[in-house]
């Protein structure tokens, strides 16, 4: 059995640091992206407070050409399958190379809503050898939920599973 539960009062910084130990421990020598994504992502779901979804998606072949971000494991509602790159924050994410921290989901030109209860966004690219090979996307219901320290934070779980998903 698996117990990863964090302690309440613990501070974003060491929520992080925690979270990124328990994904490090859980993917380490596990070769299936697939395990590993799903892994994370309830990883993140306990982490991480005040969410509605997170998950990834990763850069697959279009239906017809070219590539898309295509939806992979992810905890929350059922959400878009098919995000084109020039797209919503998930596409600005992966075209940009840059994490995208939205405030306020309604003021982001291209917004994608999965779930109408999402009011802030953070999205963090994951890079392999130069190349983003997907995204870790957060949903939150509060406007403004997401700080630099979870960007931060996010950002050092992407690098962390770069050879894992
Ligand atoms: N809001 C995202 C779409 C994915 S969902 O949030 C799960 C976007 O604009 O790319």
């Amino acid at each position: 059995m698996y117990d990863f539960k964090p302690d309440d009062a613990l501070d974003t910084a060491e929520r992080y640091r925690q979270l990124c130990d328990a994904a490090d421990a859980l993917t380490a020598g596990e070769p299936d992206p697939i395990a590993n994504m799903a892994n994370v992502a309830a990883l993140i779901w306990e982490f991480v407070p005040d969410l509605n979804w997170a998950g990834f998606y990763r850069i697959a072949p279009a239906k017809s050409q070219g590539q898309e971000l295509v939806l992979g494991p992810f905890v929350g509602r059922p959400a878009c399958i098919r995000i084109p790159l020039d797209r919503g924050v998930c596409g600005a994410a992966a075209s940009s190379r840059q994490t995208q921290l939205v405030e306020d989901v309604h003021a982001f030109p291209g917004h994608i809503a999965c779930d109408s209860a999402s009011r802030s966004e953070l999205v963090v690219p994951v890079t392999r050898d130069g190349e983003v090979v997907g995204v870790i996307d957060l949903d939150s219901p509060s406007p403004g939920r997401f700080s630099a320290e979870d960007a931060a934070g996010l950002e050092r779980l992407a690098d962390l599973l770069a050879d894992r998903v």
